[in-house]
């Protein structure tokens, strides 16, 4: 059985007393639940005061980054390495969001990159992959998914696939309030896993968990979450608000 994941993608947002007050609201609305793991994804600058934060209130909820660079370090200015979100106590990445892919021109050869170095760290990879609208109204869903998920998953080994989140968020639902319908969100993320059986094996393709990320909201996560294949959420904007990110972790279990 998978653990479903529900992830916050706070994304360009909160100062670090903002974010503190957040996690310990969140914290005190989800104790006590059981069966599903909780992540929360700050922007780089409110990390170390959250990661505080959440082991002051007892570890309950894992801390994620949202992006970094491939290399362990150097003259790269402005990135952040592997080793210094593990050593601010971060657990999981966020890697290839379309945000990156759109207005930071990330590639999947960069995504896979990425990807290889969070592993090599000890990090757990949070992979996006999704179509854009167009894409998906050329009837060209699968193809642009299935590229992405060979492009950035390329020379992995079926452990380390196993152990790997991947966030399928079709990029018209994201911040636009239009969620996929639950059949459309699990028609995409079975086909996830069928690919990744073939990539990786029956055993690694079974382990993976993939989330949906597109408008969840607290009154929609019931529907979605109770896919086959819909193993917990990746949530932008209704992340940001305590109540509503803990009732879409409620309405998960
Ligand atoms: O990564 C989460 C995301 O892109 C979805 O955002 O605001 O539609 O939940 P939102």
């Amino acid at each position: 059985m998978r653990v479903p994941i529900i992830a916050g993608n706070w994304k360009m947002h909160k100062t670090a007393g903002e974010a503190v007050d957040l996690v310990r609201e969140l914290a005190g609305l989800v104790a006590g639940i059981r069966g599903v793991e909780i992540a929360v994804c700050p922007p780089f600058t409110v990390l170390a005061a959250v990661a505080e934060q959440l082991q002051a209130l007892g570890g309950g909820i894992a801390l994620g980054a949202q992006n970094m660079y491939w290399e362990n370090e150097g003259a790269f200015t402005g990135e952040i390495a592997p080793g210094m979100l593990r050593d601010t106590g971060c657990r999981y990445v966020i890697l290839g969001h379309s945000e990156r892919r759109q207005y930071f021109g990330e590639t999947d050869t960069q995504v896979n990159k990425k990807v290889h170095a969070a592993l090599a760290h000890g990090l757990t990879p949070i992979v996006c992959v999704g179509e854009r609208l167009e894409e998906r109204e050329a009837g060209t869903t699968e193809d642009v998914v299935r590229g992405q998920v060979q492009g950035s998953l390329a020379g992995l080994t079926g452990r380390q696939a196993a152990g790997l989140v991947v966030a399928y968020e079709p990029v018209w639902a994201i911040g636009t309030g239009r969620t996929a319908s639950a059949s459309d969100a699990q028609q995409v993320n079975g086909f996830i896993r069928e690919l990744l059986r073939g990539m990786f094996g029956e055993e690694a393709s079974r382990a993976v968990r993939i989330q949906y990320g597109g408008s969840v909201k607290p009154d929609n996560a019931a529907e979605l979450m109770a896919q086959p294949d819909i193993d917990g959420a990746l949530v932008g904007g209704a992340s940001l608000q305590a109540g509503s990110f803990a009732g879409i972790i409620k309405n998960t279990v």
